[in-house]
């Protein structure tokens, strides 16, 4: 049973409630009108501490295609939180105004806090460089219906492994699907964490290796996942310069990859791929955009317990 309960991590569910929730999200994208009330009277909460695009809006859009209202900040400094307030106190407080919540926020573990002290479902929008498991739903829902699997397939993770949450997520949830191989993209700077390679890649026997150049790999990739160099986590500027054209995928790349290969990027993305990627069959990263708001819907219309 989902109704009531946060997301904080990607393995807080199981697979069988990630797949309720996609089953949901599919049913929505068939029939949205059939939707379109099922959270009259309800309210999102939208703690946004640190900056979002996408996340924010998809959460927003979500709620508001399901019929439900939303409120909340994007601009920390214009609340309390610039007079010295808890997060333990603001969301004791939000808990008594809305249904639900989304949270960003720059500082690991401040969702996990939140829902400690919550009386309604918290819902993970990403914590620092740690984890942001609505984009891994994201991620999920677009592999599915895209490739048809979860499994079998060899996936390239490409970019900043050491700062993205949305990696550390996305790899934590494909280790429970069989057969898949990580190859993990990255400059030595910018490679994953050891966490993740000896709690998740190594407990659970998933084969992955370590490369640095993508045109070494790049013909045996089923999906290509890549990502941003995170700026805003970087502690000086320099590092950030030399670092953050590490990798460009071009038409020029992509001739060597897979004719069914899809290139996936949470966004935003900066200058990792190049313009002219944008009209290639392989390149999924609008629909997976797409998708991101679908999966909202399903996840947040199953916390509610409306659906
Ligand atoms: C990602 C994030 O915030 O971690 N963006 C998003 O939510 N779609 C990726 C990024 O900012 O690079």
């Amino acid at each position: 049973m989902l109704k009531g309960r946060s997301l904080i991590d990607p393995m807080d569910f199981t697979k069988e409630e990630l797949e309720e929730i996609f089953e949901l999200a599919e049913k929505i994208i068939e029939n949205p009108k059939e939707y379109s009330h099922v959270a009259e009277g309800k309210i999102l909460a939208t703690l946004f501490y640190e900056p979002s695009t996408r996340t924010r809006l998809s959460f927003e859009g979500a709620m508001l295609r399901l019929g439900g209202e939303v409120l909340g900040f994007s601009e920390p400094n214009s609340t309390s939180v610039s007079k010295g307030e808890t997060i333990a106190d603001t969301i004791r407080i939000v808990s008594c105004y809305a249904d639900i919540v989304a949270m960003r926020h720059p500082k690991e573990g401040a969702p996990k806090v939140a829902s400690m002290y919550s009386k309604i479902p918290v819902i993970n929008a990403g914590d620092g460089g740690h984890q942001h498991p609505t984009q891994t739903l994201t991620d999920l829902l677009t592999m599915k219906t895209i490739k048809g699997k979860l499994s079998n397939m060899t996936i390239g993770m490409c970019g900043d492994l050491k700062f993205g949450r949305t990696v550390h997520s996305l790899i934590k949830a494909m280790s429970r699907y069989k057969n898949n191989k990580i190859i993990l993209i990255s400059p030595d700077e910018l490679k994953i964490p050891e966490y993740i390679k000896k709690e998740i890649l190594e407990k659970n026997n998933i084969e992955y290796e370590e490369v640095k150049r993508i045109e070494d790999v790049i013909d045996k990739l089923d999906v290509l996942y890549m990502t941003r160099v995170q700026k805003e986590r970087f502690f000086n500027e320099e590092d950030y310069i030399r670092l953050k054209d590490s990798y460009i995928i071009d038409k020029n790349k992509l001739s060597m990859a897979k004719d069914d290969m899809i290139i996936l990027h949470p966004l935003p993305r900066v200058n990792e791929i190049a313009y002219d990627v944008d009209n290639d069959k392989r390149a999924c990263y609008f629909k997976q955009a797409q998708y991101g708001m679908y999966v909202r819907m399903a996840l947040m219309a199953k916390l509610m317990g409306v659906c």
